[in-house]
């Protein structure tokens, strides 16, 4: 047996999801996406697949109609700690995690997720276009995306890139490519500060328990950094929208 690399388990250990989304928002979400019955979900650069599992249980898992979901990712270690969850959970006969590249998956589904992942596609309009092919009729796709919620400076534009829209850039993107839609709502401060600190937490009670270990330095350089980043440059400028958009 591999003994355990500490660091690397560590890396997302404090996170529930991999955005900026708290409980409550997540659940308004979910009721927005109105899984049903029997319906399959599929979740694209799924991560570790908590929205996931918890869009397969509000579809419902028992009786004669189950919900069903596959997350897709090229995370190994992400994939298996989804499973983890899933085996935890008894959802492992309803919820499969595969190793795989987003947009090369194909396969249908009811539902999809697809929450920061755009950038698998190529970014957000290549993203809104190949979803297109992934949802059955009249089915609905959680779209989690980054706007820009002030005009960014120019460090800002050079670390997510000129892309990036603005809200009603945003939304009218998603119209024009087809999209109704269905539901609009962004993350807040609290949800952003929660998602940057917990992106960091893993590691820095890495670096509090391991100081002398030799990747120390580079660990404490890359977090510094990180949230030199986020306080200075783009805390309130970049926001994370959640669209629940149907067709
Ligand atoms: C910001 S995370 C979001 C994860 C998840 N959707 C969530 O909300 O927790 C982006 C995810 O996209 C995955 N990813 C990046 N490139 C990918 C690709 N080409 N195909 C599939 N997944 C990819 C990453 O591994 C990561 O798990």
């Amino acid at each position: 047996m591999q003994p355990t690399d500490h660091l690397a388990a560590s890396r997302y250990a404090r996170m529930r999801w991999n955005t900026p989304l708290s409980e409550e928002h997540a659940s308004l979400l979910l009721r927005r996406l109105d899984v049903r019955p029997g319906s399959r979900v599929l979740d694209l650069g799924c991560g570790w697949g908590e929205l996931l599992l918890r869009a397969v249980v509000a579809g419902g898992v028992s009786g004669p109609v189950a919900t069903r979901g596959v997350g897709v990712d090229t995370d190994d270690a992400a994939l298996a700690r989804g499973r983890r969850l899933a085996e935890g959970r008894a959802l492992n006969r309803h919820v499969a995690f595969v190793m795989g590249e987003a947009a090369a998956w194909h396969e249908p589904a009811d539902r999809v997720l697809c929450i920061g992942s755009a950038h698998a596609f190529g970014g957000t309009g290549a993203a809104l276009d190949a979803l297109t092919s992934v949802v059955r009729p009249g089915g609905r796709v959680l779209f989690g995306e980054g706007y820009w919620e002030r005009p960014p400076t120019a460090e800002a534009e050079q670390i997510f890139g000129a892309e990036v829209p603005d809200l009603p850039g945003l939304i009218e993107d998603a119209r024009q490519r087809g999209w109704r839609v269905l539901h609009v709502s962004t993350a807040d401060q609290r949800e952003w500060d929660d998602f940057e600190s917990t992106w960091l937490a893993g590691r820095q009670e890495w670096l509090l328990t391991y100081p002398e270990d030799p990747r120390a330095a580079e660990v404490r350089a890359e977090l510094d950094d990180r949230l030199r980043q986020y306080v200075g440059t783009y805390r309130g400028v970049l926001g994370l929208a959640y669209l629940v958009l149907g067709r």
